[in-house]
């Protein structure tokens, strides 16, 4: 009865998850970190700013230097922001450096220096969102509160066999709940440390150490054989598929080709003439074959009669929006009629493609059909 109700806090409780992670912490996790074993503020801020989109290795030389010559955080409010921006030249993410700067100066003007240690407080300033408020208030005054960035984020998904991408909204606020219901009374240093050095050393996106997990004997996605299918990616959006039948008129040594319009794919280039939308279909699957035979008389009219007419195999090309499906048609003209230039068509030398304004999927096709017939200039 109770299968579609809200999920709760209540119902992820589970304070075996907590002590698996800190007693392995204790044990297995780095404590030597630059920015362990202290209590200021700063200086956490400072490390889990840098950590945010660089790792461990990078950060450590650029840590210490950054601290030598902008001690604490009234040192960086009142740095020039050239000063600022040249010690973090190297660890990209530009908008990192121009944040903190912009935080250090908030932190001084409406908090006396001091940052604060509620994690909604600390949410607000620039360059914080939740989890990095959350790790400040945890690691610099044993605040209780949930950290969940993308290493979180795997052990997580993974402990608890939670499917959907994490990114997803949905996925994410149930993530969040999870992250609270879980933290330990006691000991949320070690807790928020633990969780990091798992989802950095053994909880890994490839060839994660289960062997070596506090968490095994518990992780749903190891008994269930899923560990390499989560977290789950980012869905693919869908896109639509197109489909184009184009036609390839010959007269001897020449094929005709179309100008498209400026607007729309292909916009100004030379093409082939193609059947519209609804008719352009594979004559084999399409509703009215007859209705598709018409539609290709009617633009080979104007240019002779269709000696014959003949399926090419169909390929495919992708846009970035949609993928077009093409099924190209051989058609030989048997009497050519001299007009031309009308509604942009031009007669062009098949020896002459290779330097033609085609797109490519098209002059790919041209090339090896009349390589493959071996049409040379003066057969007919
Ligand atoms: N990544 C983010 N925060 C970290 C921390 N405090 N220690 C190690 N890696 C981290």
């Amino acid at each position: 009865m109770h299968k579609h109700r809200q999920q709760r806090i209540d119902d992820f409780i589970d304070p075996g998850f907590s002590a698996s992670v800190i007693e392995w912490q204790k044990e297995h996790g780095r404590h030597v970190l630059p920015w362990q074993n202290t209590r200021d503020a700063y200086r956490i801020w400072l490390s889990e700013i840098m950590l945010q989109q660089t790792q461990v290795a990078a950060v450590i030389p650029y840590y210490g230097r950054f601290l030598a010559r902008f001690p604490d955080v009234l040192s960086l409010a009142a740095a020039p922001a050239e000063a600022v921006m040249s010690h973090w030249s190297g660890l990209g993410y530009y908008s990192r450096a121009r944040n903190l700067h912009r935080c250090a100066q908030r932190v001084v003007a409406e908090y006396g220096g001091t940052f604060p240690a509620d994690p909604a407080l600390l949410a607000e300033l620039p360059g914080i969102g939740r989890s990095t408020a959350a790790a400040i208030a945890a690691f610099s005054q044993g605040v209780r509160a949930a950290i969940l960035d993308a290493n979180v984020k795997r052990v997580l998904t993974r402990a608890f066999g939670i499917d959907g991408y994490p990114g997803a909204k949905a996925v994410e606020d149930a993530l969040w709940l999870r992250a609270q219901a879980l933290l330990p009374h006691d000991g949320i240093e070690a807790y928020t440390q633990g969780l990091m050095d798992l989802g950095a050393t053994l909880c890994t996106r490839s060839k994660p150490a289960c062997g070596r997990c506090p968490l095994v004997a518990r992780c749903v996605a190891h008994a269930s054989d899923r560990v390499a299918l989560l977290p789950m990616r980012k869905p693919k959006p869908a896109v639509p598929h197109k489909q184009s039948a184009m036609l390839v008129i010959t007269d001897r040594d020449q094929v005709l080709l179309q100008q498209r319009p400026d607007n729309g794919i292909w916009g100004g280039l030379l093409s082939l003439p193609e059947v519209d939308g609804q008719t352009a279909l594979n004559p084999a699957h399409s509703p009215d074959p007859a209705q598709f035979a018409q539609s290709v008389a009617r633009i080979v009219a104007p240019f002779g009669s269709i000696g014959s007419c003949e399926q090419l195999p169909s390929f495919s090309h992708g846009f970035t929006h949609f993928k077009l499906q093409v099924t190209p048609y051989r058609v030989r003209l048997e009497r050519r009629l001299t007009p031309a230039g009308q509604g942009g068509h031009v007669w062009h030398a098949q020896s002459q493609l290779a330097d033609a304004a085609l797109p490519a999927p098209v002059k790919k096709l041209l090339l090896a059909l009349f390589e493959a017939t071996g049409t040379s200039p003066q057969t007919g």
